[in-house]
């Protein structure tokens, strides 16, 4: 049974108008590729090394898909995961939105391929792409469905194939980042207070520090982008851990001083998983105590969009989150973008 309202602190949503409506997260699911690759696995590829990417990331391994699996196989099965703990059929899903940097193509969509694959043959369907906090854009735009009494089931994903668009020759980045997918289905709950906020924002000046430069209409494929490896993604990596500590600290502050209430009423943390050090660096900004973050980046690395959901399936999973609790969730990606989150579970 879910608990009533708490009233310990602000909705932020009830100035809007939405009194009786609340968006909540009545189910999720993850799913990751079965191959393992290790950090030893690395050593035999690049100069590197397991105590290298231990101590200057947390991360021990990562999941690389099959090559005949796809962003949108990934995508599919968190989906049908997600869609079981909510207690929803296919067809009653009225909206997919796929966060993804990397789509099975360019065009369609790959929440299209996904809609196909679950048979959610009511759904409307479209991408989203705001790279590592993807998942909280996903989650906002999708409650305003919700809020907006536009649909009832909602059906998030974030999902990436990144070991498609790795350089397996670059140990800067090759080293950091793994496939998988999570997915949320939102519905209305007006038992419980829900999504109470998310703060979103990015900044377009830093683009060039995380980008693919190759595939669209600035370098279309020739066999000079090819040649010139623009079609994989690159990433200056001081710089980007520097703005992903100040913006998700800044998101984090902000989503909790709408809400009015105090880090110390979190039960559990969801961040972005890109490197253990950001984690620390951010709870120590908003004096969160370390235990309070759910943790997974040593099994997956950097998932990007999927990161935050599959961390948010496996701390329900494993009762670090339950009814009732405070969870705040915080990303960060490459466009820059940023986004932060309240919810009470
Ligand atoms: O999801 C989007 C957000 N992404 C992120 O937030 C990632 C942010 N960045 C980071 O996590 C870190 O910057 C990295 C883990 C990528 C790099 O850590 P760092 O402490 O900033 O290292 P660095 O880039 O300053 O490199 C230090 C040294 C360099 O050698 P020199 O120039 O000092 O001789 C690198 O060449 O470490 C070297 N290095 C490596 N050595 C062994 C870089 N990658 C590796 C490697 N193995 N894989």
């Amino acid at each position: 049974m879910i608990p009533a309202p708490s009233n310990k602190f602000k909705n932020p949503r009830a100035k809007y108008g939405f009194k009786g409506r609340t968006c909540s997260i009545a189910g999720v699911g993850s799913y990751v590729p079965e191959r393992v690759l290790t950090n030893s696995d690395l050593e035999k590829l690049v100069e590197t090394s397991d105590e290298w990417i231990t101590t200057r990331t947390g991360i021990k391994e990562r999941r690389i898909a099959a090559e005949d699996e796809y962003t949108s196989d990934l995508a599919a099965e968190a989906a049908r995961r997600a869609m079981t703990d909510a207690g929803v059929g296919p067809e009653d899903i009225d909206l997919i939105i796929v966060a993804t940097i990397t789509p099975d193509m360019p065009f369609p969509a790959t929440a299209c391929i996904v809609q196909q694959k679950i048979g959610a043959v009511n759904a409307a369907a479209f991408d989203l792409e705001a790279a590592c906090s993807g998942f909280i854009y996903a989650m906002e735009i999708g409650q305003q469905f919700i809020m907006s009494r536009t649909y009832d089931n909602v059906l998030i994903m974030g999902a990436e194939k990144l070991s498609s668009i790795m350089d397996w020759q670059d140990r800067n980045t090759c080293v950091l980042f793994g496939d998988g997918a999570g997915a949320a289905v939102l519905q209305n709950r007006p038992q419980a207070h829900g999504l109470l906020t998310a703060c979103m924002g990015a900044d377009g000046s830093k683009a060039g520090l995380l980008n693919m430069p190759g595939g669209g209409s600035l370098n279309p494929a020739t066999h000079e982008t090819v040649d010139a490896r623009l079609h994989y993604l690159r990433m200056n990596g001081k710089e980007t851990f520097k703005n992903a500590v100040n913006a998700m600290t800044k998101a984090a502050t902000e989503a909790l001083q709408r809400c009015e209430i105090g880090i110390e009423q979190i039960s559990c943390i969801i961040s972005h998983q890109a490197n253990l050090r950001i984690i620390d660096a951010v709870g120590q900004r908003i004096n969160a105590e370390k235990q309070k973050f759910y943790v997974n980046l040593e099994k997956y690395g950097n998932t990007s969009a999927a990161s935050v959901a599959i961390a948010l399936d496996e701390a329900v999973r494993l009762e670090r989150i339950k009814r009732g609790d405070l969870v705040l969730m915080t990303a960060f990606g490459a466009g820059l973008t940023w986004a932060a989150a309240v919810i009470e579970w």
